[in-house]
């Protein structure tokens, strides 16, 4: 039984953004950001000082980037995810000391509002089994609050930012969710931290002045975060890139829609369950909700990257006993064809002599291996990359042969 206070077990389950922790050194945060995959970026990002333009075509929670302009660097990070890339915009803006004595005064004004009820409070979030997720006491504090922030703050500003990523900690913090396994779950009723009383606006006020103890650390570089598909970059960018390194969606039907709904639905950026499913459908890897059905009617075009072992990795897995065979060989087919979409946007954008990292685990589908490595090696080669290589970087779970890798390549 774990006996720490209520407010280190929460502690325990919140993790940080990057730019938020300059100074503490932690790292993480949503789930997305391990810990080693930081420290991978950042020895990637240390040993390539000359490389002056970073691209990261999957951002995520923005950690190339921020890591690349931190290191006086330029990055450049897309997403297709609206609400990640809001959040790495706020984490990779510059902050005035202005704008953060602004925001500290904001901060008090709202929870003077919500001490005095003198707010209406906006409507819970459409959220499925909201009640699961927070309790009756909590979800009333945080409707009051979200009211609050939207008072005394005006739209799109640096100040409702900063303070809305601080209500994003709290909301996680004060939620029912875990984080102990790689996706999220519900915590037991038995859970010492529900037995602890929280000062809720204590809380929030703690979460503002943490992300304000970062936001104070303006990297040295700059950071710009783009809402684009990774299919279609060249529309959105325009190169040349010296340095990629980035961790792509995995083969292995994690969906980010599905570990980040308690935030998109407070923020605004999910409206319903469908919207959740659409949006899922448009990331690559993505299988929730609506995405599944999607999945059953898609047929693979004829155009197709070719290769041996994924076809072999196909059959085998469409035809295993499990009734979901068929579904998950297409579904395998898919990422891999929208990987390929992806890497076929890169000679474009990138200069002479560039170099890539893409950090990648390899997955399997009832007991057949797919080796995402091999088959970007393979993408890469194809398309006129060198020095391709894949290096394990560590071992993802203990009993299986899930390993993660470093695709490293060269551009010519
Ligand atoms: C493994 S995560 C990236 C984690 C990131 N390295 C970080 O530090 O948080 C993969 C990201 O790819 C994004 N993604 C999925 N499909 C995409 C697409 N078609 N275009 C751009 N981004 C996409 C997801 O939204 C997700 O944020």
């Amino acid at each position: 039984m774990n006996s720490l206070p209520a407010r280190d077990q929460l502690r325990q389950r919140v993790e940080y953004t990057y730019k938020f922790n300059a100074k503490t050194g932690r790292h993480g945060w949503l789930r997305l950001t391990p810990a080693y995959s930081l420290k991978i970026v950042e020895e990637l990002v240390i040993g390539q000082a000359n490389a002056q333009r970073v691209l990261d075509p999957f951002c995520g929670t923005g950690t190339t980037a921020l890591c690349a302009a931190y290191h006086d660097h330029e990055g450049v990070t897309t997403d297709i995810n609206p609400f990640l890339v809001w959040l790495a915009q706020a984490k990779a803006a510059h902050y005035s000391p202005t704008s953060i004595e602004t925001t500290r005064g904001a901060c008090t004004q709202a929870l003077t509002l919500v001490a005095d009820r003198a707010i209406e409070p906006v409507s819970a979030p459409p959220i499925f089994n909201i009640e699961r997720w927070w309790s009756a006491e909590a979800l009333e504090f945080l409707c009051l609050l979200r009211a609050a922030i939207e008072h005394v703050t005006q739209p799109d500003t640096e100040i409702r930012n900063l303070l809305l990523v601080a209500f994003c900690r709290t909301l996680i913090e004060q939620s029912n969710a875990a984080f102990n396994h790689q996706s999220m779950s519900f915590k037991g009723e038995d859970n010492q931290a529900l037995l602890f009383p929280i000062d809720r606006g204590a809380a929030f006020e703690a979460d503002v002045q943490f992300v304000l103890s970062g936001a104070a650390e303006n990297p040295a570089g700059s950071a710009s975060v783009i809402l684009a598909d990774s299919r279609g970059l060249r529309k959105a960018l325009s190169g040349p890139f010296d340095l990629v390194i980035t961790s792509p969606p995995y083969a292995n039907r994690m969906s980010y829609i599905r570990e980040l709904r308690p935030y998109m639905y407070w923020l605004g950026f999910l409206q319903n369950g469908r919207d959740a499913g659409e949006l899922d459908w448009t990331a690559i890897g993505g299988t929730w909700g609506i995405a599944t059905s999607r999945l059953t009617d898609w047929e693979r075009p004829e155009k197709h990257f070719k290769s041996a072992h994924l076809t072999d990795a196909l059959q085998a897995i469409a035809h295993s006993e499990n009734k979901n065979g068929v579904l998950l060989a297409k579904y395998v087919a898919k990422y891999f064809d929208d990987m390929w979409a992806h890497f076929c946007e890169l000679p474009e954008l990138l200069a002479s002599g560039a170099e890539l990292h893409y950090i990648v685990g390899n997955s399997t589908f009832y007991g057949t291996l797919v080796s995402t490595e091999r088959l970007y090696a393979e993408m890469l080669s194809e398309l006129g990359f060198s020095q391709v290589e894949c290096r394990p970087i560590r071992k993802r779970n203990s009993k299986k042969a899930l390993i993660e890798f470093d695709v490293v390549a060269r551009w010519k």
